[in-house]
Parts: C-alpha cells; structure tokens; sequence
C-alpha cells in the first residue's frame, strides 16, 4: 500500500474511542521496528517525524524509507510532519510526499496562528493532505524545539471552537499539561478541559508527550476524546537502554549491526504494548 489516509484512520479511533499511535522515527531501524510492531498487533500506524529528524535523516531518504515501509506494510502507514514550523516546512514536507502535516503556531497570539494554519489548511487540503494544528503551548523538549515549562500555556475551550471552526483543521493538539520528554513528577492531565475542549470542536483530539503518562490517563484521555497520541522519548529510552548494556556488557564489539538490532527489538516490544494501551490493535479499515 502506499501512505494511508490521516483524516479517515484518525476520525475512526475518535469516533470509536480509540487512539492511533503516533510514533516519531528517528533512523531507519525505528522504521522498521515501528512497522512490524502495527504488523504485529494488526494496528495502523503513524510515522511521526520532526524538523531535527529530518535534518537528521534528509529530507529524501525519510520520504523513501517511511514509503519502501508503507509499500511492504499490510497495515496501513502514514507520514506525518511534527511540529512543522512555519509554511516554508510544510510545503517542503508536501513537495517530498509526506502524506500529512503538522503546523505549530501555538507561540503565536491566537489570530495569527489560525491565519497560519488556514493558509497551510489552503494549501494542502486540495492535495489531499491532512492538517494537525496546536493550542495552547506545550512545554518540554521535542529535538529542536524546547518550550520551557514557564511559558507552556493550556489551550481554552472557547480558542479551540474559534481556531478549529475558522481553519478547518482535520486534528487538534489542545495543550492539558502534558510535556515533551521526561516528566520530572507525575503529569496532570487536565480532563476537565478535554472534555470542553472535545464539546467545543467535536474533532479528534492529539496528545503530545505520550511517553512517561500513567497508562490509566492515557486510558481516560483516549475515552475523552484523544484520537491521536504521540510517542518519542520511551523508544529512544528503550532503544539507548539496549545499546548501552550491550556495549557495556561486550566491549569488544565492533560491529554496528550487532547493538542495533536487538535496540531495534527493544522498540519494537515498546511499540507494540502501546499501541495495544492505545487500543489500536486489530483496527485495520479495509477503505484506506
Ligand atoms: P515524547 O517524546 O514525550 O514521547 O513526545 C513525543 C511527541 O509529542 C512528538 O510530537
């Protein structure tokens, strides 16, 4: 298959109470680790990649290893831009074949991120590609982009309805105090507003940070209206983990493939047990 459709799979998980794994790829072994995880628990699945992922990778070889992947999957995969920032960044990531995007303006005042963001909805809508947009700030650290915890702000139920019934957004990340990386205590989810912001934009609803949420809050938000929810940290945690007791362990090995393949293992065992938190396992729409 090729990429599969954002809109269709992320509207079926808020219409029937589930969450679609957004996974962030940073080398070609978390592509292949994140793909046989969905194969495995039959779960489509998202490739979430950042700006600092893409420097990283290249802007080419990301298009062609998330495709070659899609292509092989009997899941379907899709290619989605993180934390795009600004329309120069999507429009690269459009031109390249990504299959969605997400545009960040929550840094700027209101109106000026929904005129952002509309210009991005123009542009990629009649392309068939679709739109995540975010409110409110959240705080931490995703690659490049470092929000300190003093300026992350929660999204307002009233700003959701006007930023998603003026851009037409096809997803919404809604800042409720979750944060980039790792968590220094226990995160507090603000259900409450969840819940208004849900009753305000009746659209899917993202949850960023994934990593290090209590699984019963991941649980409750996915009930409440998270559609979509983002994963980073606990892959590189787990993949890291595994490299470097292995190096330890074994000093003397030299060859790559030797650490890499059981970190990407790792990921995969990872992987699987979230999407299966996340209640995508055997949610494979045939139409997409
Ligand atoms: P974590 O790195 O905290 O899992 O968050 C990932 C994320 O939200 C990417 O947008």
């Amino acid at each position: 298959m090729g990429f599969a459709s954002f809109r269709t799979i992320v509207r079926d998980a808020f219409e029937h109470g589930y969450a679609v794994g957004h996974i962030n790829i940073n080398n070609l072994e978390f592509v292949q680790a994140i793909v046989d995880a969905a194969e495995a628990e039959e779960a489509p699945v998202i490739l979430g990649v950042s700006e600092g992922a893409i420097k990283y990778m290249g802007l080419d070889y990301t298009v062609a290893l998330a495709r070659t992947a899609a292509e092989r999957a009997k899941v379907p995969v899709m290619l989605h831009l993180d934390h795009g920032s600004s329309f120069e960044w999507v429009v690269r990531a459009v031109r390249a074949g990504f299959s969605s995007v997400m545009i960040d303006g929550s840094h700027l005042p209101l109106e000026e991120n929904i005129r952002l963001t509309q210009r991005v909805v123009e542009l990629c809508h009649p392309l068939g590609i679709d739109v995540e947009g975010e409110l409110g700030r959240i705080g931490g650290t995703d690659d490049d982009l470092t929000v300190d915890e003093r300026l992350a702000t929660l999204a307002r139920p009233e700003d959701a309805e006007k930023f998603v019934s003026s851009t037409g957004v096809d997803a919404l990340a809604a800042a409720i105090g979750s944060a980039h990386g790792r968590y220094k205590g226990r995160p507090q989810l603000d259900f409450d507003r969840l819940v208004a912001i849900r009753r305000a934009t009746n659209t899917p609803l993202v949850l960023h940070g994934g990593s290090g949420i209590p699984d019963e809050d991941v649980v409750r938000a996915i009930s409440l209206g998270i559609a979509k929810v983002n994963i980073n940290t606990e892959n590189q945690e787990a993949f890291t983990a595994t490299v470097r007791a292995l190096l330890q362990k074994n000093p003397d090995v030299y060859d790559p493939r030797k650490y890499l393949a059981p970190a990407r293992d790792a990921i995969k065992e990872t992987v699987r047990a979230k999407l299966r938190l996340l209640g995508s396992s055997h949610r494979v729409l045939t139409s997409v």
